[in-house]
């Protein structure tokens, strides 16, 4: 049996840091995640591959169960792997490669589009259904026990795609757009502590709290302007509303002189819209390019990884390849 399953990444195009303080945010699930492949062996050996970080084991099976010890310490993204077989009992060994075509730990969801991509693809090879929302709560649960602590963002991103609305009480709305996104993502590959950054916006907040709230209350009114511009497919109004809440980031204290290198280089070379996107300190930025998105990648990839994606409607899926 051959099987080969996708889990869509993610941006955050509106509301990041404002959504802790509980103001609306937008994420879109993009057309880069992780590929997993996987194919049944007739012995009892596992292996697991993970080419990006050049990572490959082996082992067998023991009474149908993959016996493997994590490293409390450090937390690597293959830790996600062995949480999500450990879900499952094996009736034969098989062979897994993660295929991860987007940058780790870059504010993309990269450990959510790893885990959902393998809990689908070990699901089938069990022949086990599991729908949407139990993939979802599962790499959600796998997420809190690896990291301590995980917002339902990037699982429901790579499990349902599209563009999400997460209101204030963290409910997620489907956006309704029926418009082409074209988007660049950028790396400046200086990783931000997403945790420190969190604490550090919060002590601002402190510090300020007539000026921060109504900075976070600028932010709310963005998201929610920007939930009926795409309603309405208006990509000048979507460009606009990125660019103001760039600005609104900076206030805050999460860009750095990187990320502001790349956002004015894509407006220069025509994004409609551009800002940095997840916690800030370093990662990505996300620039709209409507127009002339060619120029902007070659100008930006000069200097700076990146690639060029869309929204991912779909979220999850898997194919068998191979009875
Ligand atoms: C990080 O990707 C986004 C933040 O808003 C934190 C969070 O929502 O958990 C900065």
């Amino acid at each position: 049996m051959k099987i080969k399953s996708f889990a869509p990444g993610k941006v955050i195009l509106f509301g990041e840091h404002s959504v802790v303080h509980k103001k609306p945010a937008i994420a879109v699930a993009i057309n880069r995640g992780v590929t997993t492949q996987l194919e049944s062996r007739e012995d009892n050996i596992v292996t697991i591959s993970v080419p990006l970080i050049n990572y490959s084991q082996q082992y067998e099976l023991v009474n149908k169960k993959l016996l493997f010890e994590l490293d409390s310490q450090n937390k690597m993204i293959t830790d996600y792997i062995y949480e999500v077989i450990d879900l499952f009992e094996f009736e034969t060994g098989f062979d897994l490669t993660v295929n991860i075509e987007m940058y780790l730990g870059a504010g993309l969801g990269s450990s959510a589009a790893v885990t959902v991509s393998c809990i689908k693809a070990l699901s089938v090879f069990n022949h086990i259904e599991m729908d949407k929302k139990e993939i979802a709560k599962t790499a959600r649960n796998i997420e809190i026990k690896i990291q301590g602590a995980a917002s339902p963002i990037d699982t429901s991103m790579s499990t349902y795609g599209g563009i999400i609305y997460i209101d204030e009480n963290f409910e997620l709305e489907r956006v309704n757009f029926d418009m082409d996104l074209p988007l660049i993502v950028s790396n400046c590959e200086i990783s931000g502590n997403t945790g420190q950054l969190v604490e550090s916006v919060r002590q601002t907040y402190v510090k300020y709290p007539e000026i921060v709230g109504n900075i976070f209350n600028a932010m709310q009114e963005i998201a929610k302007k920007a939930k009926s511009a795409f309603e309405n497919g208006d990509s000048e109004l979507i460009g606009d509303l990125m660019n103001l809440n760039q600005g609104l980031l900076d206030s805050i204290g999460v860009n750095t002189v990187e990320l502001s290198d790349m956002v004015y280089l894509s407006r220069k070379y025509g994004a409609k819209g551009s800002k940095l996107t997840g916690s800030g300190g370093g990662g990505c930025i996300i620039a709209y390019c409507p127009e002339n998105i060619e120029e902007i990648y070659e100008q930006l990839n000069k200097k700076y990884p990146t690639f060029k994606c869309e929204q991912s409607d779909n979220g999850v899926c898997a194919q068998v390849i191979e009875k």
